[in-house]
C-alpha cells in the first residue's frame, strides 16, 4: 500500500539543524519548559489511563511510543524519559517491558543531529520515521502511546485563498492569522480542522486498542480572538513590519520580501 506524501511538502521550512548558535537545540527553551510544565498531567494521564490488561496490550513486552515532530531535540529526549518512567511506574513487572520509541518529523528535519544526541543512558531502541503526521506513518495497531508536544499548530499548507493569485480584498495587509481580519481566521480554522481530522484519522488506525495519545499545543479559549493576546499583537506588530518592508520597494528587498498577494508591488 501507499501512502503519498501531500503535495506541499515543497513549502515546508524545518527548524534550523545543528548544534550552532541559532539551531533549534539552543533555541527550544521554550519548549522545554512546556514538557517540564506538563510532566505531571501527562503521568496522571498514564497513571488513570493505561490499562495493561486490554487487548491491545496482552502479550505485549515491546511498549511502542511515537513523538510526532520531535525536531532535533532536545526537549523530545526529556519527554520521552518522562513517559518512559510513568509506564514503569504504572506496570505490575517493569523489567519485563522493552521500550521503543519512533522519533518522526518530515523529511528535510535534521535527523542526524537527533540521533548524535541520544542520550547514552536511554533505556529504548530509537527509530526514525521521517514523514508528515497528517498521513499514516506506521502500520495498524502498532502504538501503545503517541505523543506531540508543539507541532500539530504546524498547517500542512498554507490556505488556497491566501495562496490565490487574485486574492479577495480582505486579505491585503493581513499575513497572520491573528484574528484581525475575521475571514482570514476563518480559512486558517478551516485548514485546521481538515490537517486535524488527517491526523486523527491516521492515528486511529495505528493506535493499539487501549492505547493513548497526548497532544500538547497552545490554544485559546472559546470566544477570545489571537489578537486579543500579547502573542497575537507581537505577530500583527511583526507582520505589519513585513508589509510595510515588502512595499518600501528598495532594491536590497527585491527578490527577498515580495508582497504575498503577489510580485507587483515589488516590481512597481
Ligand atoms: C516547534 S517544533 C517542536 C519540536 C518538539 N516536539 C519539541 O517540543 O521540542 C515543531 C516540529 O514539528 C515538525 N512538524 C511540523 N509539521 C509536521 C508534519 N506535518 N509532520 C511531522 N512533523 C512536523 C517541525 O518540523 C518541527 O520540527
Amino acid at each position: 500500500m501507499v501512502y503519498p506524501e501531500s503535495k506541499s511538502l515543497a513549502e515546508f521550512y524545518p527548524m534550523v539543524g545543528g548544534h550552532g548558535a541559532h539551531s533549534y537545540a539552543k533555541n527550544s527553551s521554550q519548549q522545554r519548559v512546556v514538557v517540564d510544565a506538563t510532566k505531571e498531567m501527562v503521568k496522571e494521564a498514564m497513571a488513570d489511563k493505561l490499562d495493561f490488561e486490554v487487548p491491545g496490550f496482552e502479550n505485549s513486552t515491546a511498549f511502542q511510543i511515537a513523538d510526532l515532530g520531535c525536531s532535533t531535540g532536545p526537549s523530545t529526549f526529556i519527554a520521552m524519559q518522562n513517559i518512559i518512567e510513568a509506564v514503569e511506574q504504572k506496570h505490575q513487572n517493569p523489567s519485563a517491558l522493552e521500550f521503543q520509541v519512533f522519533f518522526n518529523d518530515r523529511f528535510d528535519n535534521d535527523f542526524n543531529t537527533l540521533f548524535k544526541s541520544l542520550p547514552p543512558s536511554r533505556k529504548y531502541f530509537a527509530t526514525a520515521v521521517p514523514g508528515s503526521f497528517h498521513s499514516r506513518l506506521f502500520p495498524n495497531s502498532t502504538l501503545h502511546f503517541v505523543y506531540s508536544s508543539y507541532a500539530l499548530h504546524w498547517l500542512s499548507k498554507v490556505p488556497e485563498e491566501i495562496q490565490d493569485s487574485e486574492p479577495p480584498a480582505w486579505k491585503k495587509d493581513s499575513i497572520q492569522c491573528t484574528g484581525f481580519v475575521k475571514e482570514v481566521a476563518e480559512v486558517y480554522a478551516a485548514q485546521f480542522k481538515n490537517d486535524m481530522e488527517c491526523f486523527l484519522n491516521a492515528r486511529a488506525e495505528e493506535l493499539v486498542e487501549g492505547g493513548l495519545m497526548v497532544i500538547i499545543l497552545s490554544a485559546l479559549p472559546d470566544g477570545i480572538p489571537m489578537s486579543r493576546t500579547t502573542k497575537g499583537k507581537t505577530y500583527g506588530l511583526s507582520g505589519s513590519c513585513l508589509i510595510d518592508m515588502a512595499k518600501t520597494n528598495l532594491a536590497v528587498f527585491e527578490g527577498l520580501i515580495k508582497e504575498h498577494f503577489g510580485s507587483k508591488a515589488v516590481d512597481q
